[in-house]
């Protein structure tokens, strides 16, 4: 039997056999997944904020109740997302230091603000439709504890892209300020959730490395397209616009052409000078502060509890 602890590994990943916890791993490997779990982790957290911000404003009830139990799944999606971080031997605590320190990375989208109640219809639809299109070839990452988690996130996520669609189509059905209010939340979404896709695949540093090791299933770009190609069909439906003048179906590719991408706001955003990175990251450090005296009541409590097991 083979025992090189690299072969195995390689042959894993070649025959799609999952890598567990347990299993030997290239160091590397084990990096690039602390990273992009972590950052994962982070984005589900962060982006709780933007559309935490509507949840007292929200237009109905049902729109209200709606918009809690999102913004709630996206607190679990962060939780499955850490204790799958967790698995790789890095304790929770030094990935918030992390993103709390701005060492750490999230996603450039969640330093957007969120002026209209348009906006939450069009973060569900275009940045969760994004994240669907980025997700679900991740439910096949090989390694074990995220791709499982993957598998769950997926299911949500497809709800909280038909509940952005069904706003902006309702608004899209409404009064003429409404219809304005829905174009313009697009034309405000549409280029950052385009960048969410991360650099274009010969600037992209991880790329190459990932997708051998099938973290990662296809490229930015390829992803990127297929995201275009979606948009571009359903907005129709809303009988709105993409701001996108160079949009075009290319019979030729049979993808839709588009636009040059502003490279150079994406790395003003990932780099901390977007809109909202300031605020962001405030809102995340005073809740961690704030939560402190929970954390330690449920120390306490979890104390409490053993010791009257042993007694
Ligand atoms: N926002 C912020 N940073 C980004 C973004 C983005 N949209 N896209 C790429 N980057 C960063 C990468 O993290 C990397 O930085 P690092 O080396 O400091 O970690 C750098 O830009 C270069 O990018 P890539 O080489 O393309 O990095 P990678 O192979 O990790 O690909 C991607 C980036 C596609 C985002 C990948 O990490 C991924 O699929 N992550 C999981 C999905 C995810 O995090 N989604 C979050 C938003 S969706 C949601 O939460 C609802």
């Amino acid at each position: 039997a083979n025992t090189d602890p690299q072969e195995i590994f390689d042959d894993k990943v070649a025959r799609e056999i999952r890598i567990e916890p347990k299993d030997w791993m290239p160091d590397k490997y084990r990096q690039t997944l602390i990273r992009q779990i972590s950052q994962h982790a982070h984005s589900e957290i962060v982006g709780m904020l933007p559309e935490g911000n509507w949840i007292t404003r929200a237009p109905t009830l049902r729109r209200k109740a709606t918009l809690i139990a999102k913004v709630q799944d996206e607190a679990g999606h962060g939780l499955y997302l850490y204790s799958a971080a967790e698995t790789l031997n890095i304790s929770r605590d030094e990935m918030l230091a992390q993103l709390h320190s701005g060492k750490a990375k999230y996603s450039s989208i969640f330093n957007y603000p969120t002026l209209t109640w348009a906006d939450i219809g069009a973060i569900g639809w275009l940045v969760d439709g994004a994240a669907i299109m980025n997700q679900v070839p991740l439910c096949r990452a090989s390694y074990g504890p995220y791709a499982r988690a993957m598998v769950r996130i997926c299911k949500e996520e497809s709800f909280h892209q038909r509940q952005g669609f069904e706003i902006l189509l309702t608004l899209s059905r409404g009064s003429s300020p409404q219809r304005h209010m829905c174009q313009d939340a697009i034309n405000r979404w549409w280029w950052p959730s385009v960048m969410m896709f991360g650099p274009s695949d010969d600037q992209s540093p991880h790329s190459a490395q990932s997708m051998a090791w099938k973290i990662k299933r296809f490229s930015n770009d390829e992803l990127r397209q297929k995201f275009v190609d979606v948009c571009a069909e359903q907005v129709k439906l809303l009988g709105m616009t993409l701001p996108d003048k160079d949009l075009q179906w290319n019979a030729t590719t049979e993808h839709y052409d588009f636009g040059p991408i502003n490279w150079q706001e994406f790395w003003d955003v990932v780099n901390g000078n977007g809109p909202c990175n300031r605020e962001r990251l405030e809102a995340r450090v005073k809740a961690h502060e704030e939560g402190q005296w929970v954390r330690d009541a449920a120390i306490a409590f979890a104390a409490k509890q053993n010791d009257s097991i042993r007694k």
